[in-house]
């Protein structure tokens, strides 16, 4: 039976092969145990943004369907090849996701999606918001090619967009409930080689963006508690410990230096970079190189390392040389998620809890054979080659195929009951992910490193984010000069050596997580 259901969707199908983007056109988040990683690519053809099934899950990995792909629904239209971000939690029934991209009018737009959990698919909550128009960017400003990313820090201290301007700057927008959408100055004024964005936060002032800086090195721009980014580079270092308040000019590479390490297959042009945090407060940054293969350097101790290659099976190699992909991770448990193309199928390598790579998974499926157990390297079980089952199924009658529909509506259904009674009893061995330093008030909900999920979504309204609402309830002034980024908890003295001083702080015995 199975069989055949695959041949009748193999002949309604198209194409089942990914194709490869020119931006960073995939995003991933990780919204908790329920429902793990979320995930969305641009499909190149179309300019859709296909995204995976939000109420099921295949063998605890995102199901991600691509004969009958699940669009995201949207009316500004994104712009072709253009970058997109978004970020996510679970609110204890539902996936909810906040999705960002660069439409094709130039402008930065956002919008905000309830998974419904019959049918698998999102359903927008309110309107689209021109959030780059509420912040007073004009779209003439943001680069044509800019790259985006996001980082949702928290319930009040909310969302840092991170974008680049006219001239290949990375520049920040903010939202926090009390200001709505501001511009958030810059990031770095060193230009970037290109638009490439990874991020990460271990804590509201602690961010990480890194970028292409040139064909030798990467870029970290780093939010601390002294609320300025502090510029580093690697493997080179660069001179006098920059600032975001550090002309161009005098962002310059220390050559007196010597780099302990090369970067592999690195050109500066990377479509895609990724930062992950592990519960050592390790960050790693991910690039795919010019051999399309993963690399990986961490930051140990304040000093980059080459981290160890992977084998073919672990990180297979991407269809695209400096190719896309986009990273999640958990910090508490120091999982990652990398997500790519390889062998035209959206792959998923994972690093598990003891910081091992496990054999890398196929992640894109046709609904039919979704259940079939597949690995990185193609094999599937049909054992039937993509020409021959196109071949067949021509000849595979209408009537199988509305067969098939009913099977894999019944099919389908009776996964998501299994799935959602998974799901309740995990709700009741494990509530929510409770925030370590938090007191959770009534109906809080959390997301995913246990922090507090803005409270606009699910019970309250967007509204406090509606442009047209807040031009009523901003002042005009506060537009100009943004108010200070608010911060989830009462803020701590940071004591900075004075002369020593450096850009990696010292983890704190109280980490906001
Ligand atoms: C951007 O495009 C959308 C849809 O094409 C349109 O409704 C909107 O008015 C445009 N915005 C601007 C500022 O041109
Ligand atoms: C920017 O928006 C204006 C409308 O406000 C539109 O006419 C123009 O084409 C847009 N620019 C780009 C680069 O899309
Ligand atoms: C960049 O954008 C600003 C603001 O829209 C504009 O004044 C400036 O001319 C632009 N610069 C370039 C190089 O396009
Ligand atoms: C530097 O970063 C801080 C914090 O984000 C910001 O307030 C400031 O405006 C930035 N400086 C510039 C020159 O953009
Ligand atoms: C190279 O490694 C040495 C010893 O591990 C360290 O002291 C030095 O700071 C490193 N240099 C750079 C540029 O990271
Ligand atoms: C990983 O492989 C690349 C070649 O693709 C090589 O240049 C690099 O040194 C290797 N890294 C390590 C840590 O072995
Ligand atoms: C769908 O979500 C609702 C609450 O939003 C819940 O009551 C229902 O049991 C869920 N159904 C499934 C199939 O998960
Ligand atoms: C900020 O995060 C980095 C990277 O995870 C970590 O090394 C550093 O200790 C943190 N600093 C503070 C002040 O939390």
């Amino acid at each position: 039976m199975t069989r055949i259901l695959s041949l009748g969707a193999a002949a309604l199908a198209a194409s089942s092969v990914i194709g490869t983007a020119s931006a960073a056109s995939i995003y991933a988040f990780y919204t908790g145990t329920n429902a793990g990683v979320q995930i969305g690519m641009q499909d190149p053809k179309s300019g859709d943004i296909w995204v995976n099934d939000c109420s099921s899950m295949n063998k605890g990995n995102p199901l991600f369907p691509t004969d009958t792909p699940l669009v995201l629904p949207i009316s500004t239209p994104v712009k072709m090849g253009g970058s997109i971000a978004a970020t996510g939690w679970w609110d204890s029934q539902k996936v909810i996701t906040s999705v960002f991209w660069h439409s094709v009018n130039g402008t930065i737009v956002n919008a905000i999606y309830n998974c419904d959990n019959e049918s698998g698919t999102f359903v927008r909550q309110g309107p689209e918001y021109v959030i780059s128009e509420t912040a007073n960017v004009k779209n003439s400003s943001i680069h044509e090619n800019t790259g985006l990313a996001v980082e949702l820090l928290g319930s009040t201290a909310g969302y840092r967009v991170f974008y680049h301007d006219n001239n290949s700057k990375v520049q920040e927008l903010f939202y926090t409930t009390s200001t709505n959408w501001n511009y958030g100055g810059i990031v770095s004024q060193d230009p970037v080689s290109t638009f490439a964005l990874g991020t990460a936060h271990s804590s509201t002032d602690n961010i990480t963006v890194v970028f292409p800086k040139s064909d030798k090195d990467i870029e970290v721009s780093r939010f601390n508690s002294d609320k300025s980014w502090h510029i580093s580079t690697f493997p080179d270092t660069l001179e006098n410990s920059p600032t975001n308040k550090t002309a161009t000019s005098k962002i310059e590479i220390d050559s007196s230096i010597a780099s302990n390490f090369t970067l592999p297959a690195w050109d500066g042009n990377a479509t895609a970079m990724g930062v992950s945090i592990d519960s050592t407060f390790t960050r790693s940054v991910f690039y795919i190189g010019t051999d399309r293969l993963l690399h990986e350097t961490a930051n140990i101790n304040f000093q980059w390392k080459l981290y160890p290659n992977q084998t073919s099976e672990a990180w297979p190699e991407a269809d695209t040389a400096n190719g896309d992909m986009a990273v999640t991770y958990n910090m508490q448990t120091s999982e990652a998620w990398i997500y790519y193309v390889s062998g035209g199928e959206l792959v998923q390598a994972y690093r598990g809890t003891n910081g091992d790579w496990s054999n890398a998974a196929v992640i894109s499926v046709n609904s039919v054979d979704d259940e079939t157990a597949s690995d990185a390297t193609g094999k599937k079980s049909t054992g039937l080659s993509t020409g021959a089952k196109a071949g067949v199924g021509i000849g595979v009658s209408l009537g199988v195929i509305a067969v098939a529909g009913i099977a894999i509506f019944f099919f389908l259904r009776r996964r998501r009951q299994q799935a959602a009674a998974t799901a309740a009893a995990n709700d009741k061995e494990q509530p929510i992910n409770l925030g370590q330093y938090q007191t959770p008030p009534e109906q809080a909900h959390y997301m995913a490193d246990g922090s507090l999920a803005p409270p606009y979504s699910p019970q309250a309204p967007y509204d406090a984010h509606d442009p047209a609402k807040m031009a009523a309830m901003t002042p005009v002034h506060m537009m100009a000069t943004p108010p200070p980024v608010e911060m989830e908890q009462p803020p701590m003295i940071h004591e900075l050596p004075p002369d020593n001083y450096s850009y990696e702080l010292p983890a704190e015995s109280v980490e906001h997580r």
